[in-house]
């Protein structure tokens, strides 16, 4: 498509052909998509493009500004293509992320939407960490002369469901802010309610703010035409099959471990992935466990039912279209009630909280079928179950190494917490169930937020435990490749030496090559005391404050609760360096993150 810049009829000179061909060939499909839509916009709006986007040439009327907390990419995503819908209307929006917003601006703002995804245990997304302890400060302004609106994204298999967005919601009115619409929580199938919730939101902004003109005007079919003549890219609605090359077990046979090193095609998808992006996938459940589900409930497999708008057997929407893994506290009230299981929800409902989650973590549909003895039929037990999300992993390669492929770091998740095994559905497909040759549905999920340092010479501290090394796999090849060496150090934890070193070789090879400069292994249990990456940092903390004194990034990536305990450890570790007060420690790591030097990527 660039090269149509050089045709004969093209209107640009050589100079700003070679500017735009730089510009544009180093966007990816959703940034090429979204410009087409503003350039679309801008020209429906009947006017010449200005030769620089200022607010003086956006379209008459107000402007509404689009905010977004996000973390994984999925709110941004909304809030972009919400934006891009603005665009196309020739309604004025701008669009924010929340990292990095100025307080001082906060009241000056009069309309708004926020678009919040919780994470962490029912947090706020790390970039928007600032911006809700500046809301909930004796500093936050009044905000009477706000109009605004939330779009939460969350997950209800967690226990604070969209938190976040709710307690924004909240805190927001306590200013005085008005909402003009309710707040909407977005489960994992946000794509329909983010949706209807943008149409709402332009209507209201066109009946409000004034502008839009451009909608009405037939030029507008320009944009779609743009639009549409734009390759799809590979989305989470539309994903790439991927033939798998590879599944090699990377823990030894002894390991309690089951960690599997994928290795996916992506030829000919012009996916194209930086190293810290994740790779979203689709797996389907396995059949073996959706007929044990029907069996026990005596369904016939073949029944049809309507899941979504499409017609299907129930094994097929078993199968491919609803969680039966990971239970959600919904799922568990709507069974119990559809199903006249009173002892179930006199069970249930008899627990405190905590009890209630573990219930769910510990459970799967077809534990709760052998237990209890439903009387459903197909269509209400389909009617009960969530639709299936997709699960990320952390891409584990460099492509300026491995090309057209993508590796990943798996651990079956596997529980017997109540007497029978179970698998975790994309684990066990990834590791046990596709086999070499088979197809896997992925997407990329851009993590902009977990990118190599832009200086190639800033060391880097890579704190990781079990399958959090996958990254740190991908950053080492990829400096591997681009042939810089900036000191690195890799922080790496597993229960046994002997059976649990992930990619062993591998990062042996670098540490005697040169590219790494240290490896500080935990392992937990190869000694009496338990011994963790914390641990580690704990011990080498004038060693980690000498590196963070030369500007180091520090990267934390695996479990929740490790980047938790590695994020106080370094706090202490600045306590016991620097002699700080618990206080200034803490500060000092907040700076850090602010910084973009202490970053995350935790599951
Ligand atoms: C950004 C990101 C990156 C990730 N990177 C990786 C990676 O590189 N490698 C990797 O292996 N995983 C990674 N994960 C986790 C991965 O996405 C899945 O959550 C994991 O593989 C389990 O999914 P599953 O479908 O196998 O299990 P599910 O079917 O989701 O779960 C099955 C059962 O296990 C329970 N359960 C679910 N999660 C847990 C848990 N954490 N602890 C205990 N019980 C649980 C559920 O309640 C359910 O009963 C990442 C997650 C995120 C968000
Ligand atoms: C590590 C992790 C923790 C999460 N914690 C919660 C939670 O406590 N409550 C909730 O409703 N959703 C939770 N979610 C689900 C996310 O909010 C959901 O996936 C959302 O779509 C992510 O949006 P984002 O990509 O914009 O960050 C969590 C997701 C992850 C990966």
């Amino acid at each position: 498509m660039l090269n149509a810049l050089n045709t004969d009829n093209s209107p640009f000179n050589e100079q700003q052909i070679a500017s735009l061909q730089s510009s544009l060939g180093a966007l990816d499909p959703a940034q090429s998509m979204w410009l087409s839509g503003y350039l679309a916009g801008q020209l429906s709006a009947g006017g010449a493009l200005p030769a620089q986007a200022t607010p003086a040439a956006a379209p008459a009327g107000q402007a509404l500004t689009i905010l977004y907390g996000s973390e994984t990419g999925n709110g941004e995503t909304v809030a972009e293509a919400l934006a891009a819908r603005f665009e196309a209307a020739g309604q004025p929006a701008e669009l924010q992320s929340l990292d990095g917003f100025r307080p001082a601006a906060l009241k000056k703002l009069e309309h708004a939407v926020f678009v919040m995804s919780t994470h962490g245990e029912g947090d706020p997304p790390e970039e928007a960490l600032d911006f809700f302890e500046f809301l909930d400060s004796d500093r936050a302004p009044k905000l009477d002369k706000l109009s605004y609106r939330v779009l939460a994204l969350g997950d209800s298999s967690y226990a604070q469901f969209c938190e976040a967005g709710r307690r924004l919601d909240e805190r927001l009115q306590a200013l005085g802010a008005k909402p003009f619409g309710p707040r909407v929580d977005c489960d994992v199938d946000y794509d329909s309610p983010a949706e209807t919730w943008g149409t709402e939101v332009l209507e209201h902004a066109r009946e409000t703010l004034g502008g839009g003109e451009a909608a009405a005007q037939p030029a507008n079919a320009a944009h779609l035409h743009l639009v549409q003549a734009e390759p799809a890219p590979w989305t989470r609605l539309q994903p790439f099959s991927s033939e798998t090359l590879r599944v090699q077990k990377i823990t030894a046979n002894a390991s309690e471990k089951d960690v599997h090193h994928i290795e996916l095609s992506l030829e000919d998808s012009g996916i194209r992935y930086e190293p810290g992006d994740a790779l979203g996938v689709w797996a389907p459940n396995d059949p073996e466990l959706v007929a044990e589900i029907l069996d026990g409930l005596s369904i016939d497999p073949a029944t049809k039912v309507t899941a979504g708008e499409r017609e299907v057997t129930v094994a097929e929407a078993l199968t491919e279209h609803h969680e039966i893994t990971r239970l959600a506290e919904a799922t568990v009230r709507g069974l119990a009630s559809a199903g006249g299981q009173d002892t179930l929800a006199e069970e249930y409902e008899a627990l405190d909280d905590a009890g209630q989650r573990a219930f769910i973590e510990r459970r799967q549909l077809a534990d709760l079928v052998a237990a209890y003895p439903f009387q459903l039929n197909a269509q209400a037990l389909v009617d009960q179950l969530r639709p299936l999300a997709s699960r990320s992993y952390s891409i584990a390669s460099s492509q300026a190494l491995v090309d057209e492929e993508v590796h990943l770091t798996v651990a079956t998740l596997a529980s017997d917490a109540i007497g029978t095994e179970r698998r975790g559905v994309a684990s066990q497909f990834l590791n046990h169930r596709v086999g070499e040759g088979g197809q896997v549905r992925v997407f990329l999920e851009p993590n902009r937020r977990f990118r190599l340092p832009e200086n190639p010479e800033t060391p880097i501290v890579m704190i990781g435990a079990g399958t959090g090394v996958a990254p740190y796999r991908a950053f080492l090849q990829e400096l591997e490749a681009r042939g810089t060496n900036p000191d690195a150090w890799l922080i790496f934890g597993n229960p046994h030496l002997r059976t649990d070193f992930l990619y062993q070789r591998e990062f042996l090879k670098w540490r005697a090559d040169g590219l790494l400069n240290r490896i500080d292994a935990a392992w937990s249990r190869d000694q009496a005391e338990k011994r963790y990456v914390q641990h580690i940092v704990a011990e080498q903390a004038e060693r980690l404050d000498e590196w963070l004194a030369r500007g180091a990034h520090v990267y934390l990536c695996g479990a929740l609760q490790m980047g938790e305990a590695v994020t106080s450890a370094i706090a202490d570790a600045l306590v016991e360096s620097r002699g700080l007060d618990a206080e200034a420690a803490a500060a000092a790591v907040a700076n850090l993150r602010r910084e973009k030097r202490l970053l995350k990527d935790l599951y």
